[in-house]
Formats: C-alpha cells, structure tokens, sequence
C-alpha cells in the first residue's frame, strides 16, 4: 500500500505536520510505503485553465515541481491532504496543488485517479467543527467527482500556536490508530 503524505501547512513543524508524523507513524508500522510531500518546498503554481491538458495526449502546460508529482499520485493507493484552515478554506499552496489536478478529469486523465482513497488532516484555531466545514465539503465534493473515496479524517479545532497540538493526544492517537489500520 503506498501512501502519500501531501503537507499543505507552509508552517514546518506546525500542528497538521505533527498529526500527519502520528499517522504516518502507524501507517509505517502497518507495513505501508510511506512518502511525504512537503508543498512549503515547492513550487507549483495554480492552473491557467489553457485546457492544453485537454489536448490529446498533451501535458500540463506549465513545467514546474507539479511535474513529477502527477506520476506520485498515480503511483499512490491513499493520498492523505494534509492542510490547515486558512480562512475557511486550504491554504494556498494546496489550493495550487489541487487546481492541477484538472489533468486528472479529462479522459485519458481519469483512470490515474479514478479508485484511489482518501484522508484529510486538518487543524484550525475557532472551536466546534464549523470552521473547517467549507474546506472539507470542496474536498468532498471534488473527491466524489474525481472517483476517489475518502476514508476517514483526523480534525483538530481550538489550535492556534505551532505546538497546541501537544495538548491533544486523543488527536494524536486516533491519527496514529488510523495509520496502524492502513494495510
Ligand atoms: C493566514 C491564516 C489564516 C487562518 N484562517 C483561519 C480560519 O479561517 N479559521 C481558523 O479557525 N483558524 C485560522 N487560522 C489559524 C490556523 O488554522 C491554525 O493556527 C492552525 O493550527 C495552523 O496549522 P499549522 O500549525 O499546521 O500550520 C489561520 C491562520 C493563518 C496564518
């Protein structure tokens, strides 16, 4: 099972990376091949809607880091989006990210996609589940058009600093739970 970690905080060290690091943890344990992608490293700019990936047989019109990344997700079982709330929504460089993904609809595109699964990490400071709800739902949303199930997600609220994490080890544990059931 090959499993890659998308981090979409640009924060490094920071509550999502933390939560992702436990799940990653027990995925490891599991036996699964674990790859981290850390988008804070990168760079990817957002589609530019040319459609040339709609051209037969054509790339992506832009060459940059999302490059080899389309052959990492193709070549993954689980992806799991990690990202924190950025005024109710993902964080820019994982709104670039996801943009790209228009190669993935079109149809010679589809079946790279179509089937795999999915996790969501997320960590934002309001408390009660509201403020993630518009990020989750794009994510959702996009998932159920693109073919790929979402298994489970890991939401942490109430998190303002890098390490209010640590003050929350039942997020800890089930991220790290879900991890040891990935196999
Ligand atoms: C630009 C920016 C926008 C944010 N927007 C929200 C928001 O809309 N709602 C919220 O609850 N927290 C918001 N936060 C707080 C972060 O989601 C929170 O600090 C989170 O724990 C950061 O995750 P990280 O440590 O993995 O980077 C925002 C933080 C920044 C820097």
């Amino acid at each position: 099972m090959k499993l890659t970690a998308i981090l979409g905080s640009p924060r490094a060290g920071g509550n999502t990376d933390t939560i992702t690091s436990r799940l990653l943890d027990g995925a490891i344990e599991s036996g699964c091949d674990v790859e981290r992608v850390a988008l804070r490293n990168l760079k990817i700019r957002g589609c530019i809607g040319c459609d040339r990936c709609w051209q037969n047989g054509k790339k992506c019109a832009i060459d940059d880091d999302m490059t080899a990344l389309y052959d990492t997700v193709a070549g993954s079982d689980i992806l799991l989006f990690s990202t924190p709330v950025y005024w109710y929504a993902p964080t820019a460089i994982m709104k670039a990210f996801i943009d790209r993904f228009v190669i993935f609809n079109r149809p010679l595109g589809k079946p790279l996609i179509e089937g795999k699964s999915a996790i969501i990490i997320t960590a934002y400071e309001e408390g009660g589940p509201g403020a993630a709800e518009p990020m989750l739902d794009m994510f959702r949303l996009s998932f159920d058009y693109l073919g790929v199930k979402l298994i489970d997600t890991v939401i942490a609220d109430g998190l303002g600093p890098k390490d209010a994490i640590s003050g929350k080890p039942d997020v800890l544990e089930k991220a790290y739970k879900l991890g040891l059931s990935l196999r």
